[in-house]
C-alpha cells in the first residue's frame, strides 16, 4: 500500500509538475506490485538510483523559484523516505515468500512410507533344488556334483546303456566336436543327458555305503516347447548299502513326496524300463491340483509322474567294482523344472529361462 498521507502531501507539494507526479505515482505503484526480489531491485534503481525519480525531484529545486525551493526539498525527502520504507517492507515480504517457496520445494514428507530397495532373491529353480536337496539331507544324504561335459563311458556305458540305445544317438545327445568315437559310438565326450553318471563317479571312487543326492544341468537335443528345453535340471539320488530293497525306495520317495507336495500326497509305482535299474519304475504322486479326483492337469488320471527310479542293476555295480552279492541299492532321478511346474502351477518351461522379473519375483 502506498501510504496515503505521504502521497497526498507529495501531491500537494509538486502539483505544478503533473508529469513528474504521474511518474512518482507509477514508481510507487511498481514497488507495490513487484513479484520478485529481482524485479524489486530494478524498481529500486528506477526510483532511488542516480537517474531515478527522487533525483529528478531534487534536481527540480535548481530550476524553481527561491520561495518554492524548500517545498520541493521537502517533497524530495518525503518521496525518498516513502520509497525507502515501501521498498524495505516489500523486500521483507518477498523474502518471506521466496523462503517459503524454497521450503516448499525442498520439503520432505517424513510421514510418507519409505521406498523399499529392490532385493534380489534366489531363482525359483534354485529354490526348488534347495527344497529337494534339503529333504534328502535330512534323511542322511550328501550333496555331490559331477561334470556337465561328461564322458560317454559315465553317461552311457557304465550305466549299462547299450550303444544301440536311441539315447546315445546324435539325434538325442550333444557330442563335443573333436571327440569323434568309434563305429560303436558317436563320440567320447558329450553334454551329459542325465545326472545318473554322477552315481557312477561316486561309486567308482568310494566304498559303500553311499547315500548321495546330485543336482545339476543336463542337455538333450529336444525341440523346445512348453515342456521341453534343450537344457534343464535334474536331481539324482542313489543309496547303496547292505540289505537295501524296494521297500526302502518306496518309503524314501513317499517321505519325499509328502514333504515336497503336502502330507496328503500318495505315491504310486508303475513298472518301467531303465538300463541302469532292475526292476525299474516310474513314480507318480497323487495330483497336486485335484488331490486324485481327476482334473485337466492330471488328464483325468488323478496322478502326476514325478520321477524315474529302480534298484541299481548288478551290471552297474560290477562296472564300479562293487559286489552285487554283497550290496544292493536304489536310485532315482527327477526333473527339477517338472517338479517346480507342478508345485507352483507353472505351465511353460520357458518361463524359467526367460528371466522376466515379473515372473521370477512371484516366488
Ligand atoms: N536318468 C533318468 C532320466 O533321465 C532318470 C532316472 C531313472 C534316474 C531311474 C535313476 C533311475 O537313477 O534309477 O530320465
Amino acid at each position: 500500500m502506498i501510504p496515503e498521507e505521504n502521497f497526498k502531501e507529495i501531491e500537494e507539494l509538486i502539483q505544478e509538475d503533473q508529469e513528474l507526479l504521474a511518474g512518482v505515482k507509477k514508481a510507487l505503484e511498481s514497488i507495490e506490485v513487484a513479484k520478485s526480489l529481482g524485479e524489486l531491485g530494478e524498481v529500486r534503481i528506477d526510483g532511488l538510483g542516480r537517474k531515478g525519480l527522487v533525483k529528478r525531484v531534487f534536481d527540480a529545486i535548481k530550476k524553481v523559484e527561491d520561495k518554492d525551493r524548500s517545498k520541493w526539498g521537502k517533497a524530495g525527502n518525503l518521496l525518498k523516505q516513502t520509497a525507502e520504507e515501501m521498498l524495505a517492507l516489500k523486500e521483507a515480504e518477498l523474502e518471506v515468500g521466496e523462503r517459503e517457496k524454497e521450503y516448499r520445494d525442498e520439503a520432505v514428507d517424513v510421514t510418507l512410507p519409505g521406498r523399499a530397495p529392490i532385493r534380489g532373491k534366489r531363482h525359483i529353480l534354485s529354490q526348488v533344488t534347495n527344497e529337494i536337496t534339503d529333504i534328502f539331507i535330512s534323511l542322511g544324504y550328501r550333496v555331490v556334483e559331477g561334470p556337465e561335459v561328461e564322458e560317454y563311458y559315465y553317461n552311457f556305458e557304465a550305466l549299462n546303456t547299450p550303444s544301440y540305445h536311441p539315447s546315445t544317438s546324435i539325434q538325442d545327445t550333444f557330442y563335443v566336436k573333436g571327440s569323434e568315437g568309434t563305429d560303436e559310438r558317436p563320440g567320447e565326450i558329450l553334454l551329459r543327458t542325465e545326472t545318473s553318471p554322477v552315481q557312477v563317479r561316486v561309486m567308482s571312487s568310494e566304498k559303500p555305503p553311499v547315500y548321495v543326492i546330485s543336482p545339476g544341468k543336463v542337455y538333450r537335443r529336444d525341440a523346445v516347447d512348453a515342456t521341453h528345453s534343450a537344457m534343464f535340471h535334474q536331481v539324482e539320488g542313489c543309496a547303496v548299502d547292505k540289505g537295501i530293497h524296494m521297500g526302502h525306495l518306496k518309503g524314501t520317495l513317499e517321505v519325499f513326496a509328502k514333504r515336497m507336495f503336502g502330507e496328503r500326497r500318495k505315491v504310486r509305482f508303475r513298472p518301467h524300463f531303465f538300463p541302469f535299474t532292475e526292476p525299474s519304475a516310474e513314480v507318480d504322486v497323487s495330483c497336486v491340483v485335484c488331490d486324485g479326483e481327476g482334473c485337466s492337469i492330471c488328464k483325468g488320471s488323478g496322478w502326476l509322474e514325478i520321477l524315474g527310479a529302480g534298484m541299481v542293476d548288478p551290471n552297474v555295480f560290477e562296472n564300479v567294482g562293487y559286489d552285487p552279492e554283497e550290496v544292493s541299492g536304489f536310485a532315482f532321478g527327477m526333473g527339477i523344472e517338472r517338479i517346480a511346474m507342478m508345485k507352483y502351477g507353472v505351465e511353460n518351461i520357458r518361463l524359467f529361462f526367460d528371466n522376466d522379473i515379473r515372473f521370477l519375483s512371484q516366488f
